[in-house]
């Protein structure tokens, strides 16, 4: 009797752990493009604002998790960086306007983009694009998911390399916050 149950908790045990197992090693790996919207970015701690290019202004947030991040180490599992884009304000001549400080002003908000990591995502990854575990998604402004090509996202982002994690900002990251004590 002692024995058939000991048999049948070995049973129990074995699926189980197949079960989970092979849940973490497939199921629940997303590709590029596959991401779930972080809805709540808004509220993550914004780390660079007002990044001025030629046709766009970027705000860059990340998560309570990606904030625990120490200088001179990856980024940890969990978290989500966000670039949030907007398109420059327009004057009435059609031109961009420009602040005080000669800055484009944000008007519109035109996309989201997202990068999120989680221990062993990156081997869903392209072979000769892996930017460790971070997997991108791009979005329109209400989180719905756009067509862009990933591998450009991946090649952009690839030269960042595993010191910096491949996070273009990597430095000023850690600038930024310096007061937080980390
Ligand atoms: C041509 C190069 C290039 C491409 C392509 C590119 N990025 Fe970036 N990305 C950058 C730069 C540069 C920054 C830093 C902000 C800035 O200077 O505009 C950045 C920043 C980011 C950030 C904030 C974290 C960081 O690395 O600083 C995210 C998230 C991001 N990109 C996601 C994406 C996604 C998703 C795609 C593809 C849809 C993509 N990027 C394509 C160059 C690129």
């Amino acid at each position: 009797m002692k024995n058939t149950f000991a048999i049948a908790l070995a049973f129990i045990i074995g699926i189980g752990s197949f079960l989970f197992v092979s849940n973490a090693q497939s199921g629940s790996t997303p590709k590029d493009g596959e991401l779930s919207f972080p809805s709540d970015y808004e509220k993550f701690p914004k780390f660079l604002h007002g990044i001025q290019k030629p046709n766009a202004v970027r705000d860059l947030y990340v998560n309570p998790a990606g904030e625990k991040a120490h200088k001179g180490e990856a980024f940890p599992d969990g978290s989500v960086l966000v670039m949030a884009i907007f398109n420059p304000r327009k004057g009435t001549d059609g031109n961009f306007e420009k602040d005080a400080s000669g800055k484009l002003v944000k008007d519109q908000i035109a996309k989201v983009y997202v990068m999120e990591k989680q221990k062993g995502w990156g081997k869903n990854a392209p072979k000769d694009l892996k930017n460790g575990d971070w997997i991108y998604s791009a979005f329109s402004a209400d989180g719905k998911p756009i067509k862009v090509d990933y591998a450009k996202c991946r090649s952009c982002h690839l030269p960042l390399g595993e010191s910096k994690d491949f996070v273009q900002r990597y430095d000023e990251y850690f600038e930024k916050r310096g007061g937080h004590g980390h």
